[in-house]
């Protein structure tokens, strides 16, 4: 998973701490009181080029296909920096990282930016801000994600409630717009949906981790949610992933990618979601 100069970790007690690679900000490992939340699958490629696959990638500033670069931004594949860690009184610990624009990123998006990202652990929840300064005398617009994978220990248990009602773009379908009308949304086949104008406090994942753990996702100016298994046949198609993992994992990416966000010259915009264990 990384050298050591590569990861830094961060413990709140012997069964609850969070590691992030520097490659991406990547968030690798998520434990809570001993139970792992997030998959990485035994092929991801750590060699600080690829994106890593699972965890916690970020997209930055183009979700999907990309006309000036790769596919879901490079913000995933850049180095990050630590800027600072803190243990508040609360006994909360955080830390944060930065990336700014260099000569590669402006020869595929012509602004200055800092990106800061705070990951912030409590006793059974995390976290997770992204704030995209504007440094640049020129608006700029650009679409972002959180593209969690969870691990499951099966994804025929797994249960997605708070999306019924809303209208999802689904891409296996060819980008056909549909409403959702299941109250639990259960996964059977490669899934690959944008579901619309989230409740900010409504989209919990049932059955992740090695047990029956249920997820709730809090989401700030985050109104999209996207459901992602590549299923059998694609995940055989990925040299980064095992044929058989799809099983035990499932993507549920809080992001802003179906209308662009724009920030403003020298101004900043902020996104949160905060993953919240229910013990
Ligand atoms: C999801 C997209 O967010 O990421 C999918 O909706 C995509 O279309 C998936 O296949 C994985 O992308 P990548 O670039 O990490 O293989």
């Amino acid at each position: 998973m990384g050298s050591k100069d590569d990861v830094v970790s961060l413990a709140l007690s012997d069964d609850t701490g969070v590691s992030i690679h520097l490659h991406g900000a990547t968030i690798l490992s998520w434990k809570c009181k001993g139970q792992e939340m997030l998959f990485v699958s035994k092929k991801a490629v750590f060699d600080n080029k690829k994106a890593i696959r699972g965890g916690i990638p970020l997209v930055f500033p183009c979700f999907g296909p990309w006309e000036n670069g790769p596919q879901h931004g490079f913000a995933r594949i850049k180095r990050w920096k630590k800027e600072s860690e803190s243990k508040q009184n609360d006994g909360r610990i955080s830390v944060s990282f930065s990336l700014e624009d260099d000569e590669e990123t402006r020869k595929m998006w012509n602004y200055r930016f800092k990106l800061i990202y705070t990951v912030d652990l409590g006793g059974d929840d995390l976290k997770l801000t992204l704030t995209v300064n504007n440094n640049d005398s020129k608006p700029f617009d650009f679409t972002t994600l959180m593209h969690t994978y969870f691990r499951c220990s099966n994804i025929e248990n797994v249960r997605i409630h708070g999306l019924e009602g809303l209208q999802f773009n689904d891409k296996v379908a060819g980008s056909v717009q549909t409403k959702e009308d299941r109250k639990i949304v259960t996964i059977d086949q490669n899934y690959d949906r944008v579901y619309m104008k989230c409740e900010a406090d409504k989209v919990k994942v049932e059955n992740v981790g090695d047990g029956k753990k249920l997820v709730s996702l809090s989401l700030e100016n985050l109104p999209d949610v996207v459901v992602w298994n590549p299923w059998e046949e694609k995940a055989k198609a990925m040299s980064d992933f095992d044929d058989e993992e799809f099983r035990t994992m499932v993507c549920v990416e809080a992001g802003s990618v179906s209308e662009q966000v724009s920030a403003p010259a020298g101004g900043s915009v902020a996104f949160t979601q905060t993953l919240r264990v229910d013990l």
